[in-house]
């Protein structure tokens, strides 16, 4: 499974590639409004920083002006996926985007319909939104389930990469549903590493080593 980073944030995206398990970024609008740069500076930065594939939403609705921003953000490098709504508009988009070889990252995926849309198309990656299903008293995972099914049923290369996960059981349930991709945000990356047993059991290690240390020390000084 591979990790992507959810955020537009410099300092958490450098974090994760320092820690040599990102492998790629989605950004969206609200990350890069929140972030207050220019879009092209900004992410051209990530680009650089981590060398997986980098989302980059359309933020206009029409077919023609997502295939503008799409070939646009396609040129300022070359990890540039671009993100485009599962609308009729952002599905006309997508063909154009990729006749030119331009990949696409279909998002706001809520339902198998819109999955297999995005498959049909030729989407690199297709993006269901498993928080925001949960939050609507819906089952997010049971949609990244079917999809992969559905697409194994098929042979769709388009790969499955789960969205708005919220924590760790999301992209541990996301795993077992197979999907190719977890997009999680940067807090949530962090949280993969814990556990209480992990701390607890390190205390204990790093103590047990620097008592032998000082009984080394503490010897050598009587001879
Ligand atoms: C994915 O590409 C989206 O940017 C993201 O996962 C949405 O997550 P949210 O529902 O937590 O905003």
């Amino acid at each position: 499974m591979e990790f992507f980073v959810d955020t537009a944030s410099i300092a958490e995206i450098r974090t994760a590639q320092s820690w040599g398990i990102l492998d790629g970024v989605t950004t969206n609008p609200t990350h890069v409004a929140k972030e207050g740069r220019d879009h092209k500076a900004l992410i051209q930065e990530i680009c650089a920083i981590c060398p997986g594939p980098v989302s980059v939403e359309t933020t206009v609705a029409d077919a023609e002006g997502m295939v503008r921003e799409g070939e646009a953000f396609a040129t300022w490098a070359p990890n540039v996926v671009v993100k485009v709504p599962v609308t009729p508009d952002g599905i006309r988009a997508l063909r154009a985007l990729r006749a030119q070889g331009i990949r696409c990252n279909v998002t706001l995926v809520f339902s198998l319909p819109q999955a297999l849309v995005a498959a049909k198309a030729g989407a690199a990656y297709v993006s269901p939104f498993v928080g925001r299903l949960d939050d609507n008293g819906q089952d997010g995972i049971q949609l990244v389930r079917d999809i992969c099914a559905a697409y194994r049923n098929y042979g769709f290369e388009t790969r499955v990469l789960a969205a708005s996960l919220r924590h760790p059981v999301h992209v541990v349930h996301a795993a077992l549903a197979g999907a190719h991709v977890a997009t999680m945000p940067f807090k949530v990356m962090e949280q993969l590493f814990s556990h209480p047993l992990t701390a607890i059991g390190l205390e204990k290690f790093l103590a047990d080593a620097r008592a032998l240390q000082a009984a080394l020390e503490t010897r050598r000084a009587r001879v």
